[in-house]
C-alpha cells in the first residue's frame, strides 16, 4: 500500500515535470517567432494606464499579448469586457490561473492576435517590442473603428503622433513612457 503511494506520487511529480519542461520549451520556441519575450508590466503601473483609458461598462478591451492577464483582471473590475490573446503557453497558462483564482469574468484566449479583427475594440493595449511595432500599427489603422482608444507601453506606433505621452513615475531612475492614440 505504502509503495503503490509512493510510486503513484512519483508519477504525479515526473508528470508535471514533464508539462513543466514542455510548456518552457514550447514557450521558447514561440519567443524565436514573435521575438517579443513575456515582460509583464510593473502593478503600480497597471493602474495608472487603465486609468488613462476611461473605460465604460461594457466596453470591449484588449490587451495584445496579455502575458499573465494582469491587465485583465483589473480592467474587467471596471465593467468592460476584458479579453487578451497570449501565444506564449507559458504566459497564457500563467493567465488562466490567474484569472481563475480572481474568479474574474475576463477572457484569454491560445491566439496570434494578428489573426482576430479588432473592430468591435473600444481600447486596445499593447506592450510589445519596436521591432514589431510597424506591423502592430498597420493592422490597428486598418481594423479600429472610429474613436477606438490605444497604449503603447514603452514602444510608440512609428508613424502615428500620439495625442498624448505620459511619463511614469518620473522620479524614478526605470521610469517609462505610455502613448496614448485615438483612432
Ligand atoms: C512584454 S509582454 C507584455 C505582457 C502584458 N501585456 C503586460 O503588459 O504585463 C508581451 C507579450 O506578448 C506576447 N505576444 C507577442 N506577440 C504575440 C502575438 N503575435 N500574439 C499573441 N501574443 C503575443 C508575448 O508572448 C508576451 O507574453
Amino acid at each position: 500500500m505504502f509503495l503503490t503511494t509512493l510510486y503513484l506520487s512519483l508519477a504525479l511529480v515526473a508528470f508535471l515535470a514533464l508539462i513543466f519542461v514542455i510548456t518552457v520549451m514550447a514557450s521558447m520556441v514561440t519567443l524565436f517567432f514573435t521575438k517579443v519575450p513575456f515582460v509583464p508590466t510593473p502593478k503600480k503601473n497597471v493602474k495608472i494606464i487603465i486609468d488613462s483609458l476611461d473605460l465604460k461598462s461594457g466596453q470591449v478591451f484588449y490587451d495584445l499579448g496579455c502575458g499573465d492577464g494582469r491587465f485583465l483582471i483589473a480592467t474587467a473590475k471596471t465593467g468592460a469586457n476584458a479579453i487578451g490573446f497570449e501565444i506564449s503557453p507559458w504566459a497564457y497558462a500563467k493567465a488562466r490561473l490567474n484569472i481563475f483564482l480572481a474568479k474574474s469574468p475576463a477572457k484569454v484566449y491560445f491566439k496570434n492576435f494578428y489573426e482576430t479583427n479588432l473592430k468591435d475594440a473600444s481600447a486596445i493595449f499593447c506592450f510589445l517590442l519596436d521591432r514589431v511595432m510597424p506591423k502592430v500599427e498597420k493592422k490597428l489603422k486598418k481594423e479600429l473603428k472610429p474613436g477606438a482608444k490605444i497604449i503603447c507601453y514603452g514602444f510608440p506606433l512609428p508613424t502615428w503622433p500620439a495625442k498624448k505621452i505620459i511619463e511614469l513615475n518620473p522620479s524614478n531612475k526605470k521610469s517609462s513612457k505610455i502613448y496614448l492614440y485615438k483612432m
